[in-house]
């Protein structure tokens, strides 16, 4: 098996463990480990007879909550099969412009999506060089200064991730406001923002009624723990949306993925729980990294990149025939290579593994 693009590829990785997929311990899928909330299961289970009829094409009940959340119309959400299928029709909007801007290094299916549809992708690159001086949102907001500043920009759009994967920096939105006022479409990935505490203040959602050539992705996948069940959500002009859901599959969306999201989206409780694990748990873990001589970055994500002098795939291999442990290598990123690897934050105690595991393998690699 040839090594994964993504994240979470349990059997490459039991396949080199020499164990069973379920016995890894998945440090590379940045999933919430406090997930799925009960309440989703529940609903599941409580719904199944919703399999033998078609669900509803214009999701009412599920935009309906949306609405409820965000205190906008309904017709500004779209439901979708994950977010990935909605990036896909947002890169098909963006492909009608000369370029699409993408920070680079970046989640590796833009670049499907945007190829798909034969878009030009210009590459913005972080100069990860000046992260030793800057903060991942700072070099962010200074890498898309230069470009507003050197670039014609009327005929094009840009692609950005808010928080950044891999790096786990914000955008400024003043600095993103601007942007829109310069680029004829901007798509925004928010599918880690649930993470970042106070995320409405955070998020583009706020704007989007002031730009109708913005288009915000959301993701239930990371922080509900659902990549299984596939469901993200548009937020955007409405007439771009009816736009989209006219060209597309009628049902994308399963009847069970309805019904767990309508509950997990006013599932307070489980927010709050999680809201109050992450940012003690990034903390120790990173703190636990720099104790180990590597270096990862400040992340207002729930996963860390971090740069080491070591060579990761060899690392990777010791980890996982070791302890069986995966960590995500950044080699599918061509910007990092190597010298990176990219974590899940998981429990205090799996956490607590890893930092173990790795103080056992990385002085084998340097010796
Ligand atoms: C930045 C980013 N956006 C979108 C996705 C896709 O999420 P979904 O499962 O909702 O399709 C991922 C998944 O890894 C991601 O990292």
């Amino acid at each position: 098996m040839s090594r994964p693009l993504h994240g979470g590829n349990l059997q490459w990785a039991a396949d080199i463990a020499g164990c069973s997929p379920n016995s890894i311990l998945d440090f590379s899928a940045s999933i919430n480990p406090l997930g799925p909330p009960k309440s989703a299961i529940a609903a599941i289970q409580s719904h199944l007879e919703t399999l033998t009829t078609y669900p509803d094409p214009s999701y009412q009940s599920l935009c309906q909550v949306l609405s409820d959340i965000y205190q906008l119309p309904i017709d500004w959400f779209l439901p979708g099969n994950g977010s990935a299928e909605l990036l896909t029709w947002a890169c098909r909007d963006l492909a009608q412009y000369e370029w699409t801007g993408v920070l680079t290094p970046a989640f590796a299916d833009y670049q499907r999506a945007l190829s798909a549809f034969q878009a030009q992708i210009h590459p913005l690159p972080l100069n990860l060089s000046q992260l030793q001086d800057l903060s991942p949102s700072e070099l962010i907001e200074k890498t898309l200064h230069s470009t507003s500043q050197s670039v014609e920009s009327a005929q094009s759009g840009l692609l950005l991730n808010h928080p950044h994967n891999p790096t786990g920096g914000l955008l400024n939105l003043n600095q993103v406001e601007q942007l829109l006022e310069q680029f004829s479409l901007v798509v925004v990935d928010e599918a880690f923002i649930d993470f970042v505490p106070s995320n409405a203040q955070f998020s583009l959602i706020s704007r989007v009624q002031d730009f109708p050539n913005l288009i915000i992705l959301r993701s239930l996948t990371k922080f509900y723990s659902l990549p299984g069940l596939r469901l993200g959500y548009a937020i955007g002009h409405p007439e771009r949306l009816q736009h989209w859901q006219r060209c597309r599959d009628p049902w994308s969306v399963n009847s069970l993925a309805v019904v767990a999201g309508i509950e997990v989206l006013r599932d307070y409780a489980f927010q709050a729980q999680t809201l109050s694990w992450l940012p003690s748990a990034r903390s120790e873990l990173q703190q636990g990294l720099v104790d180990l001589g590597v270096y990862p970055l400040q992340s207002a994500a729930n996963f860390l990149l971090v740069a080491t002098h070591y060579s990761v795939p060899a690392l990777q291999t010791l980890l996982l025939t070791r302890h069986r442990i995966l960590i995500r290598d950044c080699l599918s990123f061509p910007e990092l290579g190597a010298q990176y690897f990219r974590i899940a934050v998981r429990t205090q105690a799996e956490n607590e593994r890893l930092l173990a595991a790795l103080a056992d393998c990385l002085p084998r690699l340097s010796a």
